[in-house]
This record gives structure tokens, C-alpha cells and sequence, in this order.
């Protein structure tokens, strides 16, 4: 046999597996596809576990808590106030100085420490000592800057982003973890409480005036700034969204009614599951293998915790079968939760000609060189598909919430909704972010887009904590004297 007879047959091969692997981007595009009609089934789907939320606890996977807000903030705040946030990879502690009617926010100072990743899956008392003593160190510093009034009393706003049963505005038991945490003890446990006693333990006085999620934080902060915010969205190592509710749209609410008329509702959407959702084999062996099989199913398509793990999974199929990036699958590849989403972003984003980031990130997350532009092309096409599903879903979801409050349909005197938006995915993911907000506007059609509009609340859920704790605390004042 000729050696051009061994080339030929070569070529053949490798001809084959760029069809196999062709056929597989070809196939996980198909099965992600969210065409509009998907996605107003979607929204429509959301509107009816939003209705089944609201009528009795546990009448949905749509846990539509209810946050104890029943007014949002009206710029009169005025004091020293702290935050606590915790809720991802990274938390904050904040100290925030309200300047009351005409004065804002006068001064802000914040420091950010990231979880240890043993801390995530330890003990309650390991998880909520480490967070105390950040926050003692935080006043510390700060107090021998700012003086603290001699006798005043320390108030906190902690921003919890997690499924929580509130019992009042600061007080309230740990459902259930998600995003990677998974620390028994805790579920279960009143939050505040354990965030109580860490502080005794370190020695800080400081009450919690208001457990809030970072979804009802930013739907405070938001409306600090602007008086049209009545829904706050986030996408980051999660997602959720909350909005301002009618008190009595809420059938399973038997306390008084709140002299506004209206409750601020934490959906949790991020546990929202339906048929019409498109889900893959990747998706669903994502989640058997994950800390929370079975639950977060739209969170698992569309936050920042999952995306690059998807296509991690769409690329491992993609060397087993197809021999993709050569004879051997790259080990790395294997890791799961290697390729974050920032870093998928950067590859889905990169705009050099010869797609030299996208080079670079396989060579240096996943140690695969080499690769030509054609298959750098096709890893950029594997992150929009995966991308493009995850902004388009969340899009749906907005749409649903804009359905369920009538904010869907233009009205007359041109009401206003303007969205509050947070979160890593949305901050940093451009292509991510410009795609949800175009879809949102395809959903609701011309007439109405120009009503709803976009807001970036930068660190909003802190600050709307903060602002919480200022409103609540005056309360818990007059309730307790
Ligand atoms: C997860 C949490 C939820 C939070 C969201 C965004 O979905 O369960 O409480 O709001 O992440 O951080």
C-alpha cells in the first residue's frame, strides 16, 4: 500500500470525526432551542406555579416566599447602617452612612472576602464564626475611622441569598441550600440566630434589624434610586427574581394587611421546572451528578454557576466520540467545573481575528493546544448556543412576572416598570445580557418595550439591606417599647 493510500485513508478519518462532532454541536443546538412560542409557554407556565406559589405554601415548586417588605424604601432613611451579604462565592460586609431626605448615601465602605471552599460543605458554627469574625474585623477598622456614637446601638441588614421561610423581617429558617453549598446543620436553623450567637462569640454588638434576599436587597436598592422599580432580577452564581406583590393577590398571607396594600414576594425562581423548559442529557446528567439533584432546574440552565460546565460537558462528548481535540481526551477536560463561566464569556466574546483568547483559555484552563481556528470556532458557537438558551429562559421569566402583574400591556397615563438588574452573569456576560434584554423586548412586542426598562442596581442588594435595616429597625424600636 502506497503512502498515498494512508494519507487518503487518514483524511477519511478525520473527515468522519469532524462530521461526528459537527453532528454533535448540531444535535445540543437543536434540543436548545427556544423559539418564541417556547418561550411565551414558558412565561405562561411561570404565571400559573406563580399563582399555585401564592395560593398555599407548597402549592408550588414556586416557593413565592414572602419577605415581611411590605414598604420599600422612600429616601428618608437617614443613620449609620451595616450590611452583611452572603449569598455566592464571595461575600461583603458594608457600612453605609444614610443622609435622610436630600442627603442619600453620604458614605459607603465595603470589604469582600471569598467562602474557602471547605467552609461551603463544613459545619454551621465553621460558616457563620468566619463570617462574624470578617465583620468584626470590618467594624473594628472602621470605628477607629468613624467614631460610633457612644450607646448606639449597632443595626445590620444581612442579605441572605438562599431559600429562606421568613417568620418576621429578621428572622426566618434556612429551606434548603443551593449554588454548591451544602451544610446540614444549618437547614433548618433560624439564620439570624446563628448569625447571632457567631457575633456574641467574636465579641461584636450588633442587631440583625432585617434578613433579606439579595433579591429583595435589590429591589430596595433599586427603588432608593428610582421610584419605578417593581421587580429586581439576578443573574449571578444564581438566579432568582422578586416583585412588588397586591396583598391580597396572596391567598395563603393571613396576616394583617399592610397598610401600602402590597407584600414584596421572593419567588425563587430559580427552582421553577416545567415541560416546556428545553433540557438536554447534558443538563440532565449535570444535575443528577450536582449537590442538589433534582431541584434549581431553571437555575441550571441560565445562572453563571452552570454555563461553562455545560459546555465543559458538550466538549468531554465532543474528545470521547469524536475525537475532537486528538486521539486522547485532554484529562483536564474531565474536571468538572473547570471551565467557569467568566471564562467562557471571555472565549464566547473574543473578537480577534485568529480567536487568540479562545487559544489561549484551552491552553491554559484545559491544557489543549494546538487547535485550529476552525475548532476554535466551533467552541465559540458551543458557548453562544448554551448562552443564548440560558439569557432567552430568563427572558421568559421576566416575561412571565411582567404577565403576572399586568405590566405586560401598555397602560394609559404610561406606567412605568423598571427592572432592577444584579449579578455577575448580568454585570460582566455582555452577549448574555444584550440577548435577555432583546428578547424581553421581543416577548412584550413594540408598543410596550419602551415602558419597561433595564437598570443595573450596582451592589444593590447590600445597600437595599442596609436600607431595610434602617426602616426596620425604627420599627423594632416602636414594637418593643
Ligand atoms: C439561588 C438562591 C436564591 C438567590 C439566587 C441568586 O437561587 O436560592 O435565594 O436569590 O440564587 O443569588
Amino acid at each position: 500500500v502506497g503512502v498515498a493510500a494512508v494519507v487518503v485513508r487518514q483524511r477519511m478519518k478525520s473527515s468522519g470525526r469532524w462530521a461526528r462532532a459537527v453532528a454533535i454541536v448540531k444535535e445540543f443546538e437543536e434540543k436548545c432551542g427556544t423559539p418564541e412560542a417556547k418561550l411565551v409557554q414558558i412565561a405562561d407556565a411561570m404565571t400559573v406555579e406563580m399563582h399555585a406559589g401564592l395560593a398555599s405554601e407548597g402549592g408550588s415548586k414556586l416557593k413565592m416566599l414572602i419577605s415581611y417588605v411590605d414598604n420599600l424604601p422612600t429616601g428618608e432613611e437617614e443613620g449609620v447602617f451595616y450590611a452583611l451579604d452572603l449569598g455566592g462565592t464571595n461575600f461583603r460586609v458594608l457600612r453605609v452612612q444614610l443622609g435622610g431626605k436630600e442627603g442619600g448615601i453620604v458614605h459607603q465602605e465595603f470589604a469582600e472576602a471569598s467562602i474557602p471552599p471547605a467552609l461551603m460543605c463544613g459545619t454551621s458554627d465553621a460558616l457563620f464564626d468566619y463570617i462574624a469574625e470578617k465583620l468584626a474585623n470590618f467594624v473594628a477598622e472602621e470605628e477607629q475611622i468613624f467614631h460610633q456614637p457612644p450607646g448606639k446601638q449597632r443595626e445590620l441588614g444581612f442579605t441572605f441569598s438562599f431559600p429562606v421561610m421568613q417568620t418576621s423581617i429578621n428572622s426566618g429558617t434556612l429551606m434548603r441550600w443551593t449554588k454548591g453549598f451544602s451544610i446540614d446543620d444549618t437547614v433548618g436553623q433560624d439564620v439570624v440566630v446563628e448569625l447571632t450567637k457567631a457575633l456574641k462569640r467574636k465579641g461584636v454588638e450588633m442587631r440583625v434589624a432585617a434578613l433579606v434576599n439579595d433579591t429583595i436587597g435589590t429591589l430596595a436598592g433599586g427603588r432608593y434610586t428610582h421610584n419605578d422599580v417593581s421587580i429586581a432580577v439576578i443573574l449571578g452564581t444564581g438566579t432568582n427574581a422578586a416583585y412588588v406583590e397586591r396583598a391580597q393577590a396572596i391567598p395563603k398571607w393571613h396576616g394583617p394587611l399592610p397598610k401600602s396594600g402590597e407584600m414584596v414576594i421572593n419567588m425563587e425562581w430559580g427552582n421553577f421546572r416545567s415541560s416546556h423548559l428545553p433540557i438536554t442529557d447534558y443538563d440532565h446528567a449535570l444535575d443528577v451528578e450536582s449537590l442538589n439533584p433534582g431541584e434549581q432546574i431553571f437555575e441550571k440552565l441560565t445562572s453563571g454557576m452552570y454555563l461553562g460546565e455545560i459546555v465543559r460537558r458538550v466538549l468531554l462528548r465532543m474528545a470521547e466520540e469524536a475525537f475532537f481535540f486528538g486521539d486522547e481526551v485532554p484529562p483536564k477536560l474531565k474536571i468538572p467545573f473547570i471551565l467557569r463561566t467568566p471564562e467562557m464569556s471571555a472565549m464566547h466574546q473574543d473578537t480577534s481575528s485568529d480567536l487568540r483568547v479562545v487559544d489561549e483559555k484551552l491552553k491554559n484552563i484545559l491544557e489543549i493546544s494546538n487547535t485550529s481556528l476552525k475548532k476554535r470556532r466551533v467552541v465559540v458557537e458551543l458557548c453562544n448556543i448554551a448562552a443564548t438558551r440560558g439569557a432567552r429562559l430568563a427572558a421568559a421569566g421576566i416575561f412571565g412576572v411582567l404577565k403576572k402583574t399586568g405590566r405586560d400591556i401598555p397602560k394609559e397615563g404610561g406606567e412605568k416598570t423598571v427592572i432592577a438588574m444584579d449579578g455577575g452573569l448580568y454585570e460582566h456576560y455582555t452577549e448574555y445580557r444584550k440577548c435577555l434584554e432583546n428578547t424581553v423586548g421581543e416577548l412584550i412586542g413594540d408598543e410596550s418595550s419602551s415602558a419597561i426598562t433595564f437598570e443595573h442596581s450596582n451592589d444593590g442588594s447590600g445597600i437595599g439591606a442596609a436600607l431595610l435595616a434602617a426602616s426596620h429597625s425604627l420599627y423594632l424600636d416602636d414594637t418593643s417599647s
